[in-house]
């Protein structure tokens, strides 16, 4: 069985301290021809449930609980069956989106998720969000990043639930260690490495975003 990474864009609204903003998100659909991974459903559990098609959902897993890549989560787990993980750090901002229906399952520092053909490593990335997480497959060479690592930067930390100096920490401490060519796949945009990433540490963390 090959693995695939797929990847869905969906647009919406990010939402939050009351202010509203259009954005399109990544969704990472990962797997074989049996069963796949959803990372982040965002916006559209009919196009999430339309790309995984016939194959098997195992998991909803939420790279934090902004409710733009939180959504559609509870929606998709209607229309499949498949179960919802996030880190627990994040259940207040979950609760702004979902007051009535939490995660079914809570992800963990060190996790390694064995499904689909992958073998998806839980890294806890606080900063961007509380219970930010990345996910690291070695064998891949691949890591999702949600909103905690983009191409040019860190994801923003101006709002609440959020902390610049802890991002900083998590970006030098559980990313920037990685492989130099271990690809990047994030939350919103292009796509990055470590590797291009990595030399710019410094200049991110003096111009403080
Ligand atoms: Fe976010």
């Amino acid at each position: 069985m090959t693995v695939r990474i797929e990847r869905l864009v969906t647009s919406g609204q990010f939402t939050l301290d009351g202010g509203t903003w259009d954005v399109d998100n990544n969704v990472w659909i990962v797997g074989d021809e049996r069963e796949v991974i959803v990372i982040d459903a965002a916006h559209d559990a009919k196009a999430i449930a339309d790309a995984v098609d016939d194959r098997r959902l195992i998991a909803i897993v939420c790279t934090h609980a902004h409710n733009d890549h939180v959504n559609a989560a509870p929606a998709l787990a209607e229309l499949t069956g498949a179960t919802v993980w996030l880190h627990p750090d994040d259940l207040p901002l979950w609760r702004q989106t979902h007051p009535d229906r939490d995660p079914d399952r809570h992800l963990q520092d060190g996790q390694v998720i064995e499904a689909a053909g992958t073998d998806l490593t839980v890294l806890h990335t606080p900063g961007h969000a509380p219970g930010a997480v990345c996910l690291y497959d070695p064998g891949l060479g691949t890591v999702f990043t949600g909103d905690t690592l983009f191409q040019g930067g860190p994801g923003a930390t101006g709002r609440s639930y959020s902390h610049f100096p802890t991002i900083i920490e998590s970006i030098r401490d559980r990313l920037l260690t990685l492989p130099p060519e271990t690809k990047v796949l994030t939350g919103h945009g292009d796509a990055t490495t470590i590797g291009a990433e990595a030399p710019h540490l410094e200049e991110w963390i003096r111009r403080g975003h």
